[in-house]
């Protein structure tokens, strides 16, 4: 029922972000700006907590997919834990209140520094990708005196049939230990380094996966794995399945949260384990928008151009993977857009580099100069992946909840571009 809520739509030929018209957004915060819905963050976050009631869990959202602290305290106020990579990670989920013991730590290049920060705040368990990890996590939870948690991030080898940039499981990716050596690492572990405590095991086999058939294979691997420790004396507590539900970019149908829940309810039935989750774009995803507004436009022999003000800086899927996101305009003639002869357009960024686009030969209503464009399927992976190259200024956060708009991060101004920079040469 939540996979159908939809917070951006058109009302009299203008569109809204729940109550709010998009145009009068950029009228007033400017343009490039992301419009992110309370009410849908809210609504995708029920449903995971919602599917996995019943079964011991925690939900553990991927702080990568849109980092802002005022997400991270929504989603935290709803009951949500956090999936950090890094330090700064952390310093946004402390600063979001969120408790250590709702926090996991994954990502293969943990530092001594990151590993005592994580150990300070006594986080729910550690991730590890590696034997070298394992010992320096042992070492540096030796010199603070504690036990360190962790679970192995183990790499199931099964292809998540998705871009390969956002596969992980294979056994060609630098992520997690492969399954066939896990077994070994945690016995051996386990019975040498005195600082650890092994609490669970992890996978997280890609993103943007539409089919469920990986994830079954995963977990069943898992749960093999699971079964071989404990009747060697290593029981865990926690099987961590990582993120990777795929969302609606385009046409693509795509499974709802229940039926991912009810996978693993039926791999892990009869063993005693919390069920740990990271979602990431399945949760914010199709929480915003991207606005941006028509500079240019520009005709060749061959291709029609719209100039906008967003470039790859602030929204790099598109350029780095190919990635389609629906583009729309935000205003519509007032007998609609369909009286409008359709044009193919390349949606083009100010950015040197000619890579730099939001798509491609993409057939819009004939547009004009100060046209307002929404770029959809922005929440996750948007504003996180966006830089100052080209020195552009980041672009303004808004919250939107009902008829209330809430700035949640500002444009940066041209001297935060230089913060940091001193003329000391
Ligand atoms: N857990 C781990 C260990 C991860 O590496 C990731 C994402 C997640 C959870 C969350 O996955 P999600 O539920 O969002 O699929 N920038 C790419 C996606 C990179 C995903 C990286 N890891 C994109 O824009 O498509």
């Amino acid at each position: 029922m939540f996979m159908d809520m939809e917070p951006f739509i058109y009302k009299n030929n203008t569109r809204y972000c729940e109550d709010v018209a998009l145009a009068d957004i950029a009228a007033e915060f400017g343009t490039p700006c992301y419009v992110y819905s309370k009410a849908f963050l809210s609504a995708r976050s029920r449903a995971y907590l919602e599917a996995l009631a019943g079964h011991k869990h925690l939900v553990c959202y991927s702080v990568k997919a849109a980092s802002n602290i005022n997400l991270l305290k929504i989603l935290g106020e709803l009951g949500l834990g956090c999936d950090i990579v890094s330090g700064g990670e952390l310093f946004r989920a402390k600063l979001a209140g969120i408790p250590g013991e709702k926090i996991v730590y994954s990502g293969v290049g943990k530092t001594a520094a990151e590993i005592r920060q994580a150990l300070e705040y006594k986080i729910l368990f550690f991730n590890v990708e590696s034997a070298a990890e394992l010992h320096l996590i042992n070492q540096v939870a030796a010199e603070m005196a504690v036990v360190a948690p962790v679970a192995i991030r183990v790499n199931p080898d099964v292809d998540p049939l998705t871009h390969p940039y956002i596969s992980t499981g294979l056994k060609e990716n630098k992520f997690g230990i492969p399954i066939d050596e896990a077994e070994r690492i945690y016995l051996t572990a386990n019975a040498k380094l005195k600082n650890i405590k092994f609490v669970g095991v992890d996978s997280h086999i890609g993103s943007q996966l539409t089919n469920l058939t990986p994830f079954r294979d995963a977990a069943l691997r898992l749960r093999v794995l699971i079964e071989k420790l404990s009747a060697q004396g290593v029981e865990l507590k926690y099987v961590d399945l990582g993120g990777g539900l795929g969302i609606k970019y385009d046409s693509e149908s795509v499974p709802e949260v229940q039926q991912l829940a009810d996978i693993f309810f039926d791999v892990f039935s009869g063993l005693d384990l919390t069920i740990v989750l990271e979602p990431g774009r399945s949760l914010v995803g199709n929480s915003a928008v991207m606005l941006t507004k028509v500079l240019y436009l520009k005709q060749s022999l061959e291709k029609n151009f719209a100039i906008v003000d967003a470039g790859m800086n602030d929204l790099l899927r598109p350029s780095l993977y190919g990635a389609f996101q629906k583009i729309d305009k935000v205003c519509l003639l007032a007998n609609g857009s369909s009286a409008i002869p359709q044009l193919n357009y390349d949606i083009v960024g100010p950015i040197c580099e000619s890579g730099d686009f939001l798509a491609k030969a993409r057939a819009l209503p004939q547009l004009v100069q100060g046209d307002l464009l929404a770029v959809g399927s922005a929440g996750a992976y948007g504003f996180s992946m966006s830089s100052n190259y080209n020195s552009r200024a980041r672009a303004v956060e808004l919250l939107v909840d009902g008829s209330a708009v809430t700035v949640i991060r500002e444009r940066e101004t041209y001297e935060d571009l230089v913060k940091g920079e001193n003329l000391g040469c």
